[in-house]
């Protein structure tokens, strides 16, 4: 008996890690404080919820329009320090800030800004 108890919160348990991990959007991992961070230096002047934004980096806006590559815009996001050396950016997939699979659900949050 115990042991069928313990199968099933474990099942119990991978069902709500599942349910957690499907429901983290782009959206979530850029505005997460502890994972993308982006708002603490870009604003996003499109969704009235970016509230309280840095503005060290330049606004995300228009994405497309200016990138019209998306494999240039994942670059950026993934390794901020080689198109700018100087950046203050953290390079978010070379120090494994984000996962490649969190790189491109904000990538293609962001490319609808
Ligand atoms: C510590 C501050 C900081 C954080 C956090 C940060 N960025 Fe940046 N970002 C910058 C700065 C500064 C620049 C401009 C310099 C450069 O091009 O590297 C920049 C540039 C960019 C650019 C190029 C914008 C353009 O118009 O050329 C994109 C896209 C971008 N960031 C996306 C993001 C995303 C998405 C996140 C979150 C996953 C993020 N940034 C987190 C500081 C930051």
């Amino acid at each position: 008996m115990p042991i069928r108890i313990s199968i099933m919160t474990g099942a119990l348990a991978a069902v709500f890690t599942l349910t957690a991990m499907a429901a983290e959007t782009g959206k979530d991992i850029a505005y997460n404080r502890s994972k993308g961070n982006c708002l603490a230096c870009h604003s996003m002047p499109s969704l009235p919820d970016a509230e309280q934004t840095g503005n060290s980096g330049p606004p995300l806006i228009a994405m497309q329009a200016r990138f019209p590559d998306k494999a240039v815009l994942r670059a950026k996001i993934w390794d901020a320090t080689v198109s700018n050396p100087q950046t203050m950016m953290p390079p978010m997939g070379k120090h494994q800030v984000l996962t490649e699979e969190e790189i491109d659900k904000v990538v293609d949050f962001i490319y609808g800004l």
